[in-house]
């Protein structure tokens, strides 16, 4: 039978990610004892005061507030901006996926810059939207002039910039994004990984574009909760919208997106969030390590970042084998890419001390072949 809306048939088929359990079991490895270094997740997790909410959370039984009331609140108060600018997701990767069903018909043009987050191509694509790709310069920054032709010939109504970039952690340059505000579309920055940057205070506050969002009609920011407040596993994501474009989202929306764990937990991290200072801290400890460290070793070549995790080349053998290596030898994974622009490349997250240490002991054993 053929019922499928024909674009989707141009998707390569699902691949699901290994679960990390049957993963161990494949390396035999317990599932703590494997260096999980391939998803820019935070090892620590999430804070002590979370965890203990999370025990004794309430009302696991009745439906989530669809408007996640108290965590917009509490995310006004931090920010000391109105409450309507703001929009909760599970994960900021909802958020995306709301951006892409309210401004996106099939047929309009998406402009990605890759290498760079793959979600953003990938939801153009499932609704079926064509995606131009300006790639990026060998360093990963951005072909400014480049891309401003191709916004102005595709007449793109959305375009999104991770800040820092994932995979290369460099922060998207400030002028490009200026520049992109001048034109008539939307501006998404994506500060998944802002706390981890030097200049932003240990909280991504100081450089984040998130306060500007009120002043400017076209300004999106998205931040999650995923990276440094370390509740991935909960799904829960937010960002500051133009009002014209949250009320949009607020329309499309399912009404329970954000569980009743993943609000508790979201509303005690912002209220102790003085506390993710030292574990963001360490973890841009061990980034200065792999920073450091990486570069020593005859095979790889690391390209700076600010974020938590660290993109390396591999000048002699195959990434793709260092990999295998890793997983299989010594029970650390790192994230290997194998599309144009990152041939031969390897993701490493920042871990804790003794991640860094059994990653170093593993690396400099290593013969490539
Ligand atoms: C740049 C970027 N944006 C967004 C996300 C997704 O974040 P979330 O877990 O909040 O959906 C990621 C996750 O890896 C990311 O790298």
């Amino acid at each position: 039978m053929n019922l499928l809306r024909a674009h989707l048939a141009q998707l390569p088929p699902y691949k699901p990610v290994e679960p990390y359990e049957v993963l161990a079991r494949r390396l035999g490895r317990r599932p703590e004892d494997l260096v999980k270094l391939d998803a820019n997740e935070n090892p620590y997790g999430p804070l002590p005061q979370v965890r203990e909410a999370l025990a004794r959370l309430d009302y696991p039984h009745i439906y989530p507030d669809p408007a996640s009331r108290t965590l917009r609140e509490a995310l006004a108060e931090t920010y000391g901006l109105p409450l309507e600018h703001f929009f909760v997701g599970a994960g900021a990767d909802e958020l995306l996926e709301l951006i892409v069903r309210v401004l996106l018909e099939p047929g309009d043009v998406l402009v990605d810059v890759p290498p760079t987050f793959g979600m953003y191509a990938f939801l153009a694509r499932v609704y079926a939207a064509r995606v131009v790709e300006v790639p990026r310069n060998p360093d990963f920054s951005i072909r400014l002039e480049a891309l401003l032709d191709a916004v102005r010939t595709y007449r793109p109504k959305v375009i999104f910039l991770a800040s820092p970039n994932n995979p290369n952690g460099w922060p998207v340059a400030r002028e490009v994004v200026e520049a992109l505000l001048e034109e008539p579309l939307v501006v998404v920055v994506d500060e998944a990984y802002i706390e981890f940057t030097d200049d932003g205070g240990p909280l991504g506050e100081g450089n984040s574009l998130l306060t500007r969002v009120p002043h400017r009609e076209n300004l999106v920011v998205l931040r999650t909760f995923s990276k440094a407040a370390g509740l991935a596993g909960l799904r829960v994501g937010y960002g500051a919208f133009p009002l014209w474009l949250a009320e949009a989202m607020w329309k499309v929306k399912q009404p329970y997106n954000v569980s009743v764990a993943a609000q508790v937990a979201a509303r005690v991290t912002l209220q102790h969030r003085q506390d993710l200072i030292p574990v963001v801290e360490r973890l841009r400890a061990e980034r200065q390590r792999l920073l450091l460290e990486l570069p020593r070793l005859p095979y790889l070549e690391v390209y700076p970042s600010q974020a938590n995790f660290v993109l390396a080349r591999v000048t002699q053998g195959s990434a793709e084998a260092l990999r295998d290596y890793l997983a299989r030898e010594h029970g650390i994974l790192v994230r290997y890419f194998k599309q144009p622009g990152l041939r031969q490349h390897l993701r490493i997250s920042a871990g804790r001390p003794e991640d860094t240490d059994r990653l170093l002991e593993a690396l400099h054993q290593w013969q490539p072949a």
